[in-house]
């Protein structure tokens, strides 16, 4: 493993799978995310020799090997509280996770039942960003970004690694055979000074070429 490619000694958070948000005690919202590529970019961070934290949603996934702790939590604020007591000591944080965009305004304690007043509203409300606030800490530690875009993704892509003020970020378009939910991914990777192509690869095999590719940007970065 050259230099720049190697995680020796670096401390990694990662954040991977959906949240959940309770609805009432047997019903949630969710979505597609399976957490396979962040479970692959922990075993690949693993194997570059890190010191991996991974903060897992409810995914069917065992804990690959090597890594040094796994937090299990369910909805986005569980996500965000999990990741805020990790941050300090970690000095890359890679934010894979499908974080729900909202949680219903009220859980309801008790099942909502059927009834002849017809089907419930939900009244939903934003979660809060979890990846944009570890990144508008002071310091931060060195912050990778994931955006999955179904149409003009490398504009898309740009303009979120502003908002967020990223490092890094990598974008990923959603149809049926590649995305969220499949087995092999593509990524467009995109940072302040420019961008590349990571080609159609098995997530394993992807997750390593990114993990070389945020080591050597951490590794430019910290050099700079
Ligand atoms: O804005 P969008 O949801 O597309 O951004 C995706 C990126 O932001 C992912 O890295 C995801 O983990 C992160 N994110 C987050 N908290 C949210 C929403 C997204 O950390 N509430």
């Amino acid at each position: 493993m050259s230099p720049e490619t190697t995680l020796a000694g670096v401390a990694v958070l990662i954040d991977a799978g959906p949240t959940y948000e309770d609805i009432d005690p047997v019903r949630f919202l969710g979505n597609r995310s399976s957490g396979k590529m962040g479970f692959a970019i922990a075993a690949a961070a693993v194997a570059a020799g890190a010191n991996v934290t991974l903060v897992a949603g409810p995914v069917a996934l065992a804990t690959p090997p090597g890594v040094a702790r796994r937090v299990d939590v369910r909805s986005a604020l569980e996500m965000r509280a999990a990741v805020l007591a990790a941050v300090n000591g970690a000095d890359i944080f890679i934010a894979t996770a499908a974080v729900a965009d909202w949680r219903v305004a009220e859980y309801s304690a008790r099942k909502i039942k059927k009834g002849p007043s017809g089907a419930p509203v939900l009244e939903l409300i934003e979660n809060p960003d979890i990846l944009a606030e570890v990144a508008a800490r002071e310091p931060r530690p060195f912050v990778v970004g994931f955006a999955a875009e179904t149409d003009h993704v490398a504009e898309h892509a740009r303009a979120k690694l502003v908002r967020k003020k990223l490092d890094l970020l990598a974008a990923n378009h959603v149809d049926e055979r590649v995305g969220i939910s499949a087995d092999d991914n593509a990524l467009e990777l995109i940072w302040p000074g420019g961008s590349e192509t990571l080609p159609r690869a098995p997530k394993a095999e992807l997750a390593r070429t990114l993990v070389a590719r945020i080591a050597a940007h951490y590794h430019a970065r910290a050099a700079a």
